[in-house]
């Protein structure tokens, strides 16, 4: 059987860390595909040369070529430029929807038949973009936050508890911003509720409110101490997970951002929630029963989703 192949369009500082945890854990052959000359090349040589140190079998090239892309399996995308200072958001997602408008057509031209990631900021008006631009069905374009969201909050539970991080069950709903819903009526430490075993562990509930807000605030914190860039080994290790449950049919339930539409009454729009993914890509989205407080602020996020899709029309009229 011939080996995968997954291409990463983006090759910065998440499309080298997805390159070589896919190269480690042999997921297939490799394309890192970038607009810069030569620096997916570099990376690809660079990363081929762990071959033989860590030994794993893994063809890794790059390119600055969409034909290269042609017949991947999994496509993983994390072109864009991130927030600068002095850009407003609304800068920021006028020139990350015109790469996506370029990353749709390569993908539609080359490798329509792939499993599409969007990882590029802000990224449920991204994955929404690039879903229409390339006219992929749905269920095979997703966007990477609530993996991520999840696993930050589980740390930071987990760090609170001085427990294992396995013992964690984080789950986070909405869009990726400051307005995620970290639902805590199904997070659990080993199936105990979070609230009932903060009383156990004599953790006030304003603790958990505390770390409620850091994992909402997360991103910028890993910002704010980088001074130049932005978090790029979880968002990596998080894409990494949604594309093994791809490959391998694995129908695990996975926060994603997925195109919902009548579900949690929302009328297609993609935002974070529980997903099965598995060979045919989001199977499925999962509607589970929120409290009134839960349901109200899962509404001031897709609010807020839903206001950035309209700039996203009024900023490309084949979009509206
Ligand atoms: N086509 C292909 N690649 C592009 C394009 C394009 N049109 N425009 C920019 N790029 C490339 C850049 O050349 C760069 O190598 O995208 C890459 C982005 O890499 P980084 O700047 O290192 O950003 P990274 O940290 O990897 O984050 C990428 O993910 O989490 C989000 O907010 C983050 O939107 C950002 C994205």
């Amino acid at each position: 059987m011939a080996r995968k192949k997954i291409a990463l369009i983006g090759s910065g500082m998440i499309g080298g860390t997805l390159a070589h945890l896919a190269a480690k854990k042999e997921m297939g052959d490799i394309v890192l595909f970038d607009i810069a000359e030569g620096m997916p090349q570099g990376k690809a040589l660079d990363l081929s040369q762990c071959g033989p140190v860590e030994g794993f079998d893994a063809k890794i090239t790059g390119s600055n070529d969409y034909a290269d892309i042609a017949g991947a399996d999994v496509v993983i995308v994390t072109a864009g430029v991130p927030r600068k200072p002095g850009m407003s958001r609304d800068d920021l997602l006028g020139i990350n929807l015109k790469v996506m408008k370029a990353v749709g057509e390569g993908i539609k031209n080359n490798a329509p038949d792939a499993f599409v990631i969007c990882i590029t900021n802000p990224l449920d008006a991204m994955v929404w973009a690039l879903r229409e631009f390339s006219g992929l069905p749905h269920n095979k374009v997703v966007g990477m936050a609530g993996v991520l969201d999840s696993a930050r909050f589980a740390t930071f539970l987990a760090w609170e508890f001085e427990c294992s991080v396995k013992d964690v069950n984080a789950f986070v709903l909405g869009g990726h911003g400051d307005t995620m819903v970290p639902v805590k009526s199904y997070t659990t430490i080993n199936g105990i509720p979070v609230d009932d075993y903060a009383k156990i562990k004599g953790v006030s509930a304003s603790r958990i409110d505390e770390i409620v807000d850091r994992t909402r605030k997360g991103g910028g914190e890993i910002v704010g101490l980088l001074g130049n860039g932005s978090a790029y080994y979880a968002p990596a290790t998080s894409a990494i997970s949604m594309a093994e449950a791809y490959l391998g049919d694995q129908k695990r339930i996975l926060p994603c951002a997925s195109y919902v539409e009548g579900k949690y009454g929302l009328d297609g729009l993609y935002v974070g929630v529980p997903t099965v993914i598995g060979a045919g890509g989001t199977e499925e989205v999962i509607e589970i029963e929120l409290s009134d407080e839960e349901k109200g602020n899962l509404k001031v996020s897709t609010d807020a989703v839903e206001e950035l899709l309209e700039a996203c029309k009024g900023l490309d009229s084949d979009l509206a």
